[in-house]
C-alpha cells in the first residue's frame, strides 16, 4: 500500500489529500500539521475551513484511509510520497520584505524530513514557490541525507476556493515537474499513477521542475491580469456612460478571449493573487528584468487604485464626508462560498472608510467576528499604498460592529456596500431594508450584485462598478 503523507492541513492540503483519499481507495492518507487545534477541528465534525462538498467527501474516507494528526514526525517518516502544502506567505522584513516569499515554513518542513526519514521518499511541492525553490529544498535534503534518497517533484495546485472539490474532481490539467533523469522520471510517473485514478491521461501534464514552478505563478498573475484589465476599463465606462458588463460580454465572446474571468468587481483578492505576482516580480527583478517586473507590478497597482477608487466613490456621494454615518456592508470573505478572508478588498475598504471616521456594521455568513476584527486591526505591509490603505488606530476598531444578518447591519445605516457576492444578497428584501435606512439611502455595489434599476425604483441612490452613473452621481464631484 502506498503511502502518503502531507504536511500543512490548510485550504490547500486539507481538501488535495480529501479527494485523493476518495478516488484511490489503497492509497492510506494522512494529513499532518502543527497546529493541534486545526487537526482536532478536521477530526470533528465542524471542519476547520468551509468549501462546498468538503464534508462529504471528508466524511466518507475519514478513518478508512484519510486520517488527520498532529504527529508530524511519525507520519513523515512512514510515508512513500510527501506532499508539502505549508504557507507561503510574502515576508514582511529583512531582503525582499514585501515581494520575495517567506520559506521559512517550508525550509523547517525539510529539515524535519530530513531528520525523520530512514526510507526514500518523493518529496512533492504543494504550496505555491518561488522558482528554483526545489533546487534549494533538494540541497537542504540531500545535504542532511544519512543516505536516504530524495526525489523532488513540482505539483502545483490551481484549485480555487469555493469550488476547491469541484476543481479537484475535474482539473483542466494537473501538472507535475520532475528532474529529467530516470530517478526523476520514475518519481514522476508514482505521481501521476496516482492521479491516473480519476485525471484523464491527456490532462496530467509532465514538465521539468522549474518549468512546473513558474507555469503556477504565470497563470496566477494572467488570471489577475484579466481582473485588473475589465476594473481598469469599469473606470473608463463610468467616465463614458458605457457598462462594463456589456463591454465584457462582448469582448468575452471573441473566442481566443473567452468570458473567464472577466467580471468588474471591487478588486481582486485571496491569498494567492497579490503573493504571486508580487514573487514574480522579485523573481524579474533578480533576475535583472526591470521592465517585466514592472508590467507585473501595474497589474496589483490597478487592484488597489480600484479598491481606494471605490472608497473615494462612496466618501463623494455622500456629501463629502462618512464621518460619524453608519456604513453597513455585506460581505467580508474574499469571494463567495468560502470564509477566507486573507487580502480581501473588504478589508481595504472598511480601512478607508474607517480612515474617514465611518461607523461600519459589517454583516458575511462565513466569516467570523473575531475574524474581522483582526483583521481590520493588524498591519499590513507597505507596498505603494495610498495612504487611506493605512492600518487602523485600535480606536478604530471600536467603530466596527459585526452583525449576523443583513437586516440588523443596515438599520438605521445612510449606505450599504456590497463587498462579497454571496448569493443571498440577491434575495434580499431591499424594500424593508430602505426602509429602515437613513435617507437618502445609497447603495454601493461592489460586486454588482443587485440590480440597479429595481432598487432606484425603490429610492436608493445606487453605484454599481463599471455601470452609466446615478444621475445622482453625476452631479458629485469624482476624485480619482
Ligand atoms: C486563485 C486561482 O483561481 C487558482 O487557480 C489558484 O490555485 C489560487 O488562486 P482563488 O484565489 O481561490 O483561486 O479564487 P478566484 O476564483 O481565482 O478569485 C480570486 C479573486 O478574484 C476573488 O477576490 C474574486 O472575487 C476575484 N474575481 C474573480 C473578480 O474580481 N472577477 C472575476 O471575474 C473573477
Ligand atoms: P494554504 O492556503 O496554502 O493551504 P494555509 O495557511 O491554509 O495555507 O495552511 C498551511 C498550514 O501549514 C497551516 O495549517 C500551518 O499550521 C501548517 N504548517 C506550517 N508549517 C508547518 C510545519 N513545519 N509542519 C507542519 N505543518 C505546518
Amino acid at each position: 500500500m502506498v503511502k502518503i503523507c502531507c504536511i500543512g492541513a490548510g485550504y490547500v492540503g486539507g481538501p488535495t489529500m480529501a479527494v485523493i483519499a476518495l478516488k484511490c481507495p489503497s492509497i492510506e492518507v494522512v494529513v499532518v500539521d502543527i497546529s493541534v487545534s486545526r487537526i482536532t477541528a478536521w477530526n470533528s465534525d465542524q471542519l476547520p475551513i468551509y468549501e462546498p462538498g468538503l464534508d462529504e467527501v471528508v466524511k466518507s474516507c475519514r478513518g478508512n484511509n484519510l486520517f488527520f494528526s498532529s504527529d508530524v514526525e511519525k507520519h513523515v517518516a512512514e510515508a512513500d510520497i510527501v506532499f508539502v502544502s505549508v504557507n507561503t506567505p510574502t515576508k514582511t522584513r529583512g531582503l525582499g520584505a514585501g515581494k520575495a516569499a517567506d520559506l521559512t515554513y517550508w525550509e523547517s518542513a525539510a529539515r524535519m524530513i530530513a531528520d525523520v526519514s530512514k526510507s526514500d521518499k518523493i518529496v512533492v511541492e504543494k504550496s505555491t514557490v518561488p522558482v528554483k525553490t526545489a533546487e534549494a529544498i533538494e540541497k537542504i535534503l540531500t545535504h542532511n541525507s544519512k543516505g536516504v534518497k530524495y526525489q523532488i517533484l513540482s505539483n502545483p495546485e490551481f484549485l480555487a476556493e469555493g469550488t476547491a472539490i469541484q476543481d479537484l474532481f475535474a482539473p483542466d490539467r494537473v501538472l507535475i515537474g520532475g528532474r529529467e533523469t530516470p530517478d526523476g522520471r520514475r518519481a514522476i510517473k508514482a505521481l501521476k499513477d496516482v492521479y491516473a485514478h480519476w485525471v484523464p491521461e491527456e490532462r496530467i501534464l509532465c514538465t521539468n521542475l522549474w518549468s512546473a514552478e513558474l507555469s503556477k505563478l504565470a497563470a496566477n498573475a494572467f488570471l489577475a491580469q484579466r481582473i485588473s484589465s475589465v476594473n481598469a476599463m469599469s473606470a473608463l465606462c463610468e467616465a463614458t456612460g458605457a457598462d462594463v458588463a456589456e463591454v465584457s460580454h462582448a469582448v468575452g465572446k471573441d473566442t481566443r478571449i473567452g468570458h473567464k474571468f472577466l467580471n468588474a468587481s471591487v478588486g481582486f483578492g485571496g491569498s494567492c493573487f497579490q503573493k504571486d505576482i508580487l514573487n514574480l516580480v522579485y523573481i524579474c527583478e533578480c533576475n535583472g528584468l526591470p521592465e517585466v517586473a514592472n508590467y507585473w507590478k501595474q497589474v496589483i497597482k490597478v487592484n488597489d487604485y480600484q479598491k481606494s477608487r471605490f472608497v473615494n466613490r462612496i466618501i463623494t456621494s455622500m456629501f463629502n464626508t462618512v464621518s460619524g454615518k453608519k456604513i453597513a456592508i455585506f460581505g467580508f470573505a474574499f469571494k463567495k462560498d468560502t470564509g477566507d478572508t486573507r487580502e480581501t478588498p473588504a478589508i481595504d475598504v472598511c480601512k478607508g472608510l474607517l480612515g474617514d471616521q465611518a461607523r461600519l456594521s459589517i454583516y458575511d455568513p462565513q466569516v467570523t467576528e473575531d475574524q474581522i476584527q483582526r483583521d481590520l486591526s493588524m498591519n499590513k505591509f507597505d507596498w505603494d499604498h495610498p495612504l487611506h490603505l493605512q492600518p487602523m488606530s485600535p480606536s478604530s476598531v471600536k467603530q466596527v460592529s459585526v452583525e449576523w444578518d443583513a437586516y440588523a447591519a443596515a438599520k438605521g445605516a445612510h449606505g450599504l456596500c456590497i463587498l462579497t457576492e454571496w448569493d443571498e444578497f440577491k434575495k434580499l428584501d431591499y424594500e424593508k431594508i430602505y426602509e429602515n435606512m437613513m435617507k437618502p439611502a445609497f447603495v454601493f455595489d461592489g460586486r454588482n450584485v443587485v440590480k440597479a434599476e429595481k432598487l432606484r425604483e425603490i429610492g436608493f441612490i445606487v453605484y454599481s462598478i463599471g455601470k452609466p452613473l446615478d444621475p445622482w452621481l453625476k452631479d458629485m464631484p469624482t476624485v480619482a
